[in-house]
Formats: structure tokens, sequence, C-alpha cells
């Protein structure tokens, strides 16, 4: 024990001394970008923007960080910032996945913002690397007009700058923004500038300065679905007895242009393909496979116009609300499901049971302000953990049920701006004693025999009072 805890103290204060000796990553400022790309997708609700950087060190000293750097404005509505490094050459290329996290710099022109981003090996004096970012951006698209009538199309502002926002000079940079038709009522040029279809081209530029920026603004049509859940919470619910049970509840919002004056339905039925055409009247969900008891309802009751179809691979819920959702109208409907349990509770290797399953919204195409999972495991179950890969806020809560002696463990995961790219899988471990199985049936039998009990006194006290 003694040698153990000599041990420990020397790795401490190992980790100690290294911390101290190396206080934080130093930025340096002799890199510089080789090459520059961005393309950029206005094409739905959902900004997606992919960079290509080709970073090179000019200094002495070796780089193992570089950043990434936005405008305030922007970094609000930031839901995800992903990189990966390009290894190796044309066909043996392959991307690894970079760590990616904010930084605060004390120093920064006009409040600009960074990431950080880590990079596999540290660049070297003279050595290139080639970066893939991509950024995911909510709620950047700004309705001009504000407010449309039901035959109007949708046209909408998007706030850029021509120039990539960097702390480091750019040798060469170009600019690609995709819209999703040729109606562009107008965009900013910064020349060269070239608008071809429904691509408007920005650069090549040459030796731009770090912290160049030159504002931009494009107006076009865009009758993508503003789908926007402002609130989102899932109900997972664990029952050892072979079934998970999915309870979901949605607050949907048009977030495009408001709607003006009156909607006719006649119109929009004999019209359909020029009357209202920035609303939507269906959504999709995608479900997992084997999925069972599918019910979805409103305040009012059950919606019988969905549609399941399900194979092997997956299910897909075509759901349609009351009435079409113009902009500014909501919609708050349920969907519930049941799935087999053996599809997503495994054993760990350290003997811990565990939840495998998808987190993120399951209507496709849309950006959630506020999600919240709530994961409700089997009475009797202990220390819980969840694993998921990006930042949540997590705590937990208690749920009784009829029959719950002690109550269920809920294991709650809030996130903030949610975009389809949050979709991927998380786990919640948790410790299990089967005997805890046990105890509901136990009670219900035990229920049963003080009553039998009961009745047999009862019956017994009732003849004797006859008798007598
Ligand atoms: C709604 O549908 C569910 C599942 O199909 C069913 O169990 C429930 O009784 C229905 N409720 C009403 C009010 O029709
Ligand atoms: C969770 O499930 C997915 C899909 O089935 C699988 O790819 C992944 O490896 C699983 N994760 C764990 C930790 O079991």
């Amino acid at each position: 024990m003694g040698a153990l805890l000599a041990v420990r103290v020397a790795l401490v204060f190992f980790f100690v001394s290294f911390v101290t000796l190396f206080p934080s990553p130093v930025y340096s400022q002799e890199l510089l970008i080789a090459n520059a790309e961005r393309r950029i997708d206005l094409t739905s609700h959902i900004i997606r923007v992919y960079l290509t950087l080709k970073v090179e060190n000019t200094g002495t000293s070796p780089a193992s960080e570089f950043l990434l750097a936005f405008p305030p404005t922007q970094v609000n509505h930031l839901a995800l910032v992903k990189a990966v490094e390009a290894v190796g050459k044309r066909k043996k290329k392959t991307y690894v996945p970079l760590s990616v996290n904010p930084v605060e710099l004390d120093d920064a022109p006009n409040g600009t913002r960074f990431f950080s981003v880590s990079l596999i090996n540290p660049l070297k004096q003279g050595e290139t690397v080639t970066v893939e970012a991509l950024l995911v951006l909510t709620h950047s698209l700004e309705p001009f007009p504000a407010e449309i009538s039901q035959s109007e199309s949708q046209y909408v502002y998007y706030h850029d700058s021509a120039i990539i926002l960097s702390p480091y000079q750019i040798k060469e940079q170009t600019t690609y923004i995709k819209t999703p038709s040729t109606r562009i009522e107008s965009h900013t040029r910064v020349e060269p500038t070239k608008l071809s279809g429904k691509e408007i081209k920005y650069g090549p530029y040459a030796d731009r300065l770090p912290y160049s920026f030159s504002p931009i603004i494009v107006h076009f049509e865009n009758n993508h679905h503003f789908a926007v859940i402002e609130k989102l919470v899932r109900e997972v619910e664990v029952s050892h007895w072979g079934n998970l049970q999915i309870t979901e509840h949605y607050e949907l919002v048009h977030a495009g242009a408001r709607h003006k004056g009156i909607f006719s339905r006649l119109e929009y039925q004999s019209r359909a393909s020029i009357s209202g055409v920035s609303s939507f009247k269906d959504l999709l969900v995608r479900l997992p496979p084997r999925v069972h008891s599918v019910y979805y309802r409103d305040e009012i009751g059950n919606i019988s116009s969905s549609h399941l179809r399900t194979d092997s691979q997956k299910s897909e819920l075509e759901i349609e609300p009351r009435y079409p959702l113009f902009g500014g109208w909501k919609a708050t409907f349920v969907i519930g499901y049941g799935l087999p349990l053996q599809d997503f509770l495994f054993e760990s290797s350290d003997g811990r049971r565990y939840l495998n399953f998808s987190f993120g919204c399951p209507v496709a195409g849309t950006v959630v302000n506020k999600l919240i999972l709530k994961v409700v495991l089997p009475e009797g179950s202990k220390d819980p953990s969840a694993m998921v890969p990006f930042p949540v806020d997590q705590y937990i809560e208690r749920k009784y049920s009829y029959l719950d002696v002690v109550g269920r463990t809920v294991v709650v995961l809030e996130k903030e701006n949610v975009v389809p790219e949050h979709t991927s899988y998380f786990q919640v471990y948790y410790k299990f004693n089967p005997i805890s199985m046990l105890a509901e049936p136990l009670m219900l039998a035990l229920a049963f025999f003080l009553f039998f009990m009961a009745c047999v006194a009862y019956l017994h006290i009732d003849f004797s009072i006859r008798k007598g």
C-alpha cells in the first residue's frame, strides 16, 4: 500500500510540474494559410460551411494548434465545428478527426472569437498540413420581406464576409456560395465576383492580412421548410421486461417569413404548386427498425394521417399536422413508440449494463432550439453515467410511477441548438442487481395475499356476527 501511495504522489507531482512548465498552449503567430477554399451551402435553413485550409509554418518553433476565427455575432449561431486532417496523398488519403475547442484570447480585435484545432503532429518549420473543417450555423437567414402572403415566395438575407476571417495571413482564397434557386435578388460585389446560376464566386483574393474582413449581403429566394422545434422532450424508458418505450413531445414552429392576410384552404389545395410554397404540411420522422405501437397525437387526440414504412434497416414515419404550417405558425404534438430492448441494451465488459441509443431529433432536417433527453432507468439501478460525443448539460432526476417503491433514476441530458449532425450514438451505463426485478411482482403478490387475508378475516367476522 505504502509503495502504491508513493507512486501516486510521484505521479501527481509529475503532472503538477508538467502543467506549470507548460502553462497553456502558445499560439504561434508564424503560421500562414497558403491556400483556403470555402463553400457555403445556403440551400436549406441550416447553413453548412466547408473549409479547406492549407496551413504552413513559417516560424522556427513547431506549432501544435491553430485557430479558426469567428465574428462574435456568428459564434452564437454556431451549432457545430468539426475538423479533420488529411493524411496521405491522392488515393491513399484518409481523414483523421481533430479535437476542436473554444478558446479565449485577450487581445482579439473586434471581439473575434476562436476555436483551437489540435493537429495530430506538431507542424515543423516549413511544413504544411491540410485541414478540412465543417461549420454548421442556425438561425442565420433573415426573411426579407419579413411578412409574405400565401401566394408569395420567401426571400432571405445572408450576411458574411467575402474574405475569410483569420488571425493568419491568407496567401490565396476563394469562396463559393450555393443558393437553392437561380432567383438571387442581389449580392454585394467584392471584385472579382462572379454569379453563375445558383452559385456566387468570391475571389480568388491574394495576400490578405490577418483579420481582413469585407462584409457582404446576399438576398435570395429560399422556400425550404424552416422547421424549427423550439422545445423537444424525449423520454426513453428502459424496462427490463424487454421493452424500450419512447415518448417525444414536440413544439414545432415555422421560422420563416411570417404569414400575412387570410389563409385560403381552397387556393392552397387547387394551386398547390404556387400557393404556400414556403409552407409545409408533412414531416418525415426517422425511427429505428423493428419499431412497434407507434402513435401520433396532439392536444385534440389521435391524428390518423400518418404512414409508417419499415424495413430491416430503418423505419420512416410520415406525419401530417392538422393544418399546413405557414411562417410563424406553431404545432405541438406527441409521438410515441416501442422498441425491442435487446437492440439497445448491452452488458459492458465490467458487468455494468448500458443503453446505446441515438441522440438528436428524429424529425428530418430540423433545428432544435432546446432538446431535453430523459433516460428513465429501471427501479434499483445504481451509479448511472452518460457518455455523449459532444458537450451537454447532465443531471439526475427521480420519477415515480405506480408500484415504484424507491422511484426510478432519470438521467437527463440537455443541449441547445441541435442540428441533424448531432444524431449520433450516446451511452448510459448503470449497475443493476437482477433481484430488484423481483421487487414489483413480490409486492403484487404480497398485496394480493394481504387482500386475501383481509377478505378471509372480514368473512369470518361477518359470519360470527350473524351466528350471534
Ligand atoms: C390513440 O391511439 C393509440 C394507439 O393506437 C390507442 O391506444 C389510443 O386508445 C387512441 N386514443 C384515442 C383517444 O383514440
Ligand atoms: C452503438 O450502436 C451503434 C449502431 O448499432 C454501433 O455502431 C456502436 O458501436 C454502438 N456503441 C457501443 C458503445 O456499443
